[in-house]
């Protein structure tokens, strides 16, 4: 049976990085006989200018009868001054919660040939593995009452609101408790409760669950606590898992601990592990359409895909072994360039991974 695939390339340099991704997945077909049908939709701005919605019917239809989808980025200065309710990023964030994706993970991975980029000491990094865990329905980003309102003096204010329920927190905590398990054990959930009665209910909820899971060691820690320790001392993390907006601002500094936000992939699952998968970096259109984006995180994030919602783990070891040999390999776009590699675009990144691939299938048929 064939997989559905429904490709959202999105603004900026989506497009560019997953058409790279999307001759990884051409190669896996032809090579290692994934089955696999693909479609393209469009989501963001480009989606706002043909057809005045972010997010078109046709688009979520698709994705919904779709097996897995993978999205390039979306968003771009032309589209800021649009009212929020129609911007790009309102497509994704409709995508995200019509779906019911609950949860996203965010491996922070640092490859030991990229411990040197990393503005950190390398030593500091080098080994580094952390599995970010964000809700990513919940909380601030989608809780009302939200907007901006005038006051009777005049003054305007800004509104937003931050909620959660109680089976929000014990849904993504007990898929974070179950991740922990497969990994070191250690799991740190990162609150603001010392000021925040919503996140005292979250640090309440991790408690209780953590009974559960005898095995995991639960640690609680202060977010600006959490964003000091991942430049201090990365390491010290096995899995961490918070609300949307911590995770959102989490997982971009923790990115750079690993050398780049290029390099770094998600996954944003349902509770039946249908998954949208994307890069965590954005759509970059400073660089856009100068053939100088990194396509890693997108390739990475169809390694994910292979792994959370295809099941077809070999394959996503495959990918990720062929990603890491092309960096051993000394191949780095500008953004992971460092003197005495070689210098590539996107599209050339691509084929190293593409070639990388073939090998592999050498290798093993061997
Ligand atoms: C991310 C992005 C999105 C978010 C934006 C584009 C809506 O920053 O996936 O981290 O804030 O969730
Ligand atoms: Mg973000």
């Amino acid at each position: 049976m064939s997989h559905k695939i429904l490709l959202l390339p999105g603004d900026g340099i989506g497009p560019e990085v997953v058409a790279e991704a999307l001759k990884v997945m051409q190669c896996l077909e032809e090579k290692f006989g994934l089955a696999v049908e693909i479609q393209g939709a469009m989501i963001g701005g480009c989606a706002y200018d043909a057809c005045g919605k972010p997010l078109p019917d046709e688009t979520m239809h698709l994705a919904q009868e779709a097996d897995a989808i993978l999205l390039g980025a979306v968003g771009g200065p032309q589209w800021e001054h649009l009212d929020i309710s129609r911007r790009p990023e309102k497509g994704l964030l409709g995508l995200r919660s019509d779906l019911g994706l609950f949860a996203n993970l965010r491996p922070a991975v640092c490859y030991p040939a990229l411990a040197d980029k990393s503005p950190l000491n390398a030593e500091l990094v080098k080994g580094l593995d952390i599995m970010m865990v964000r809700e990513l329905t919940g909380g601030i980003y989608f809780g009302t009452p939200r907007g901006i309102r005038t006051l009777e003096n005049g003054e305007r204010q800004g509104i937003n609101t931050l909620v959660y329920n109680e089976s929000e927190i014990e849904r993504i905590g007990r898929l974070a408790f179950a991740i922990a398990g497969t990994r070191k054990g250690q799991l740190v959930s990162v609150d603001k409760a010392n000021v925040l009665e919503c996140t005292e209910l979250w640090r309440d909820v991790m408690s209780e669950i953590s009974k559960d899971y005898p095995d995991v060691t639960l640690q609680h820690m202060y977010v600006d606590n959490a964003a000091m320790q991942l430049v201090r001392a990365p390491k010290q993390f096995d899995v961490m898992v918070t609300t949307n907006m911590f995770g959102d601002i989490l997982s971009d500094c923790v990115s750079v601990a690993t050398g780049s936000i290029g390099m770094l992939p998600s996954a944003s699952l349902d509770a039946a592990g249908k998954g949208l998968y994307e890069p965590i970096h954005g759509s970059a259109p400073d660089i856009a359409c100068r053939g100088i984006a990194n396509p890693l995180a997108s390739i990475l994030s169809v390694a994910m895909m292979l792994r959370y919602s295809l099941h077809e783990t070999k394959l996503a070891e495959i990918v990720e072994y062929a990603v890491d040999r092309v960096l051993q390999n000394g191949y780095r776009t500008a953004d992971i360039f460092i003197e005495g590699t070689t210098e590539v675009g996107t599209d050339e990144m691509g084929d190293k991974v593409v070639s990388a691939l073939h090998q592999c299938t050498l290798r093993r048929a061997s």
